[in-house]
């Protein structure tokens, strides 16, 4: 048994910081984030945590689905920058729209969401589970070092949420991990033990650049060519490529390696940044409520981030 997708919504928070803001900030410019990057504005949350965020993701999802918070069975969310480690994203969410059911979270970073959703889509292929709710959620800006220009002009706040059901348009999927802090790792510092001894860097994203780069790159080619492949199809099948919006020139780099034209690609990074684990849930609620998609399309989703991770799913519409 698969699954498929009842609904998609997301939710962005309201104060828009440009890039000129952040040139007040650090020794930066519009003109190089928009050429480096492809950012041009991003979100910013000034009052709602992660989960708050996730919460009216949720409520949009649920209203697509056509379905009510009492019906849910689970809640998994993909998180890595809630304000508190306890109760979870999901155990929030699951308090504040009223459901009953399990809850839990997952972190794998910026592939978070398609570690989360994959999870909830074992869990109904398992058996007795109607509903359930997927979440990718972040107040990335939380974790950021905002003196260092390389990391804050990448990143913005938003969280995303499907509502799947047993059905037959998951076509397939593959996780990828390959434990690694040399390209990128966010410490949570020492912490309050007087006991510890080891030291820990301050609670930041650390990133080196290109080598992310290259790996984001690489992983975006092979994971999509891998469920090509997992389901006999080519890449040149699909009608949508749903990545992670991590910097433009990585999504560009790779539709020219996987010999595909850009506008397959959904491309919304110049609005929110990288929303991390909520940037594949966000982009595609945008894609699905575009009015493009028809019955039958092909729809793959990739993301890649810390771990490192990456994953990739085809859905089918
Ligand atoms: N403004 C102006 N100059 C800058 C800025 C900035 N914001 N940031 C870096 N520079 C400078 C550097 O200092 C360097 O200057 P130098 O040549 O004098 O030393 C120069 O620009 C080039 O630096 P690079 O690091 O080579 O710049 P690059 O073109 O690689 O862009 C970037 C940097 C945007 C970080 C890019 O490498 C990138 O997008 N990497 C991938 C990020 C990513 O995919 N992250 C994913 C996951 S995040 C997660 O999982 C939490």
């Amino acid at each position: 048994m698969s699954i498929q997708v009842l609904g998609t919504g997301a939710y962005l928070p309201e104060k828009i910081v440009t890039n000129d803001d952040l040139a007040q900030m650090v020794d930066t410019s519009d003109e190089w984030i928009r050429q480096r990057v492809g950012v041009v504005e991003r979100r910013i949350s000034v009052n709602e945590s992660a989960a708050d965020m996730a919460v009216k993701a949720a409520q949009r999802a649920l209203e697509a689905a056509g379905i009510t918070a009492d019906q849910l069975e689970l809640i998994v969310a993909a998180t890595v920058s809630n304000d508190e480690i306890c109760p979870g994203v999901g155990a929030q969410v699951q308090a504040a729209i009223g459901a009953s059911c399990p809850a839990f979270d997952v972190n794998s970073a910026c592939s978070g969401f398609l570690f989360a959703l994959d999870t909830a889509a074992a869990f109904i292929a398992r058996g007795g589970i109607r509903y359930a709710l997927v979440l990718g959620a972040e107040r990335i800006s939380r974790i950021l070092d905002w003196t260092d220009r390389s990391t804050c002009i990448i990143f913005g706040d938003g969280a995303g949420a499907f509502v799947i059901a047993p059905g037959e348009n998951y076509l397939t999927s593959h996780l990828f991990t390959k434990g690694s802090r040399e390209e990128l790792y966010i410490p949570m510092d020492k912490g309050n033990s007087p006991f510890y001894e080891k030291e820990v860097a301050p609670l930041a994203v650390h990133m080196s650049g290109q080598a992310t780069f290259k790996f984001a790159v690489r992983r975006i080619v092979d994971d999509i060519n891998i469920v090509c492949d997992q389901i006999g199809i080519k890449p040149a099948d699909l009608s949508y490529i749903v990545p992670h919006q991590a910097n433009v020139r990585i999504i560009d780099f790779a539709a020219k390696k996987l010999g595909l034209p850009a506008e397959k690609f959904v491309v919304n990074i110049d609005k929110y940044g990288n929303t991390s684990s909520a940037s594949v849930a966000i982009s595609f609620d945008e894609l699905a409520r575009s009015g493009k998609l028809k019955k039958g399309d092909l729809i793959a989703m990739v993301a890649f981030g810390g771990g490192l991770s990456s994953a990739a799913c085809i859905i089918k519409w």
